[in-house]
């Protein structure tokens, strides 16, 4: 089996000493650096945007994995593909669905990798046309918005379904209650991908909570 990539979430890290708290994840193995990006429409809350995104390029070469939990993410693609964004996701219940091949385009004209991601409540089955041509399918296990929310299964339930009818490539990350426990079940679901905040941030040791991950 291929390795796990591990994309540790800032939304938990002291955003006064962001690049202290990337560097700490960097030095305990960690793979991707995920990015939550949130705009207060489309969640309720409001976390950071693209003059962050800029400045954390300069200080890590890890790859930056953008999670975008905005409205009208087709219109922010650019800056954060600019700004050094590797990985953009957006929202499936933030766009029209017939715009979706012309976003995952665009993101992928950047020469970066394209990720879609759902809500808890949306039902599988109306994403699977889109498999084929993204890179990655995030599966959200809380409802996006915050840090530190208990870990719903039956979203990671939703991984075999999309396992059988995705390419052998897609990336299948999932974001939200990840710790040791629950990265297992996500793992044996068929998760390859996975996004951890608090179990990361919060650990005495961060090097021993990435690798429990694993
Ligand atoms: C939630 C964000 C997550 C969040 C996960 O809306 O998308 O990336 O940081 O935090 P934990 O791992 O603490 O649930
Ligand atoms: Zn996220």
């Amino acid at each position: 089996m291929s390795k796990i990539i591990i994309s540790p979430s800032i939304l938990s890290a002291d955003f006064a000493n962001l690049e202290r708290d990337i560097k700490v994840v960097e030095k305990a193995g960690a793979d991707w650096i995920h990015v939550d990006v949130m705009d207060g429409h489309f969640v309720p809350n409001i976390t950071i945007g693209v003059p962050v995104v800029k400045s954390l390029r300069n200080v890590t070469k890890l790859p930056l994995d953008v999670h975008l939990m905005i409205e009208n993410p087709e219109k922010y693609i650019e800056p954060f593909a600019n700004a050094g964004s590797d990985i953009i996701t957006f929202h499936y219940e933030a766009v029209k669905p017939e715009n979706i091949t012309e976003i995952i385009r665009t993101i992928k004209s950047f020469g970066i990798k394209a990720g879609m991601s759902i809500k808890p409540k949306t039902d599988v089955k109306e994403i699977l046309e889109y498999l084929p041509q993204l890179d990655m399918l995030l599966v959200m296990t809380v409802e996006p918005g915050f840090g530190g929310q208990k870990f719903m299964q039956d979203c990671a339930e939703k991984i075999p379904t999309i396992k059988a009818n995705a390419p052998e490539n897609l990336i299948i990350q999932v974001d939200g209650g990840i710790n040791a426990e629950t990265a297992k079940i996500c793992t044996n679901f068929g998760a390859t991908s996975l996004v951890a905040g608090n179990y990361i941030y919060k650990a005495e040791n961060i090097e021993q909570a990435i690798q429990s991950l694993r």
